[in-house]
């Protein structure tokens, strides 16, 4: 009677394990952003930021577009740049198809990236970007939503107002309701940006 038991014990056991197991790991996958396309990952949501006239704007004043979601700050020496250059082109070639989308390049140095520095350098790279800022409490809430990280970094002992921002590098692609459609990591091509959207909206 012993033995029988004992399997079935050992059985739950494992049983138990791997559920653990898959939960732990779909927790994960969703923390470093790593769900797969369209699988109502909780990217995004309610943000309040500021313009570069300095009003205030909010995530619904862009419902009913589809929106690229991209975070940086424009003293950024290389991958904010890049990137911005990859939505660009990306834009250009999706033309017509892409004439609504709304590029938000969101700022996680709002203490240097003052509304109107954010706007013209936004802008700079495509009309169709604009760029946001806010108080740090706003920007650290924004950043939250859509899960990216950022901390400063590379601080000038000599000058305070000198120093580097890490930050997460992935652009969002968001549906016309908000919600979560895809993301493009740092480095991806112009051509499958624009054919991934092209296919997603
Ligand atoms: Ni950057």
């Amino acid at each position: 009677m012993k033995t029988p038991l004992n399997r079935i014990g050992i059985v739950l056991a494992v049983l138990a394990v791997i559920v653990v197991a898959g939960l732990a790991g779909r927790h994960y996958w969703g923390m470093i952003g790593g769900t797969p396309e369209g699988g109502g990952a909780s990217i995004g949501g309610p943000f309040v930021l500021v313009d570069e006239k300095g009003n205030t704007v909010t995530d619904a004043d862009f419902r009913g577009r589809p929106l690229l979601v991209y975070f940086g700050y424009t003293y950024c020496p290389d991958v904010c740049p890049t990137t911005l250059t990859t939505i660009a082109e990306a834009l250009d070639r999706l033309g017509d198809k892409g004439r609504d989308i709304a590029v938000l390049f969101i700022t996680v140095d709002p203490e240097r990236d003052l509304p109107e520095d954010v706007g013209d350098y936004a802008r700079a790279f495509h009309p169709q970007v604009v760029g946001l800022t806010g108080t740090t409490e706003q920007v650290a809430a924004a950043a939250r939503a859509y899960r990216v990280y950022f901390a400063k970094a590379a601080q000038n002992p000599d000058d305070p107002e000198d120093y580097a921002v890490d930050h997460s590098a992935y652009t969002y692609l968001m549906g016309r309701d908000g919600t979560f459609l895809a993301h493009f990591p740092h480095g991806v091509s112009p051509t499958d940006m624009a054919e991934r959207i092209a296919r997603l909206l």
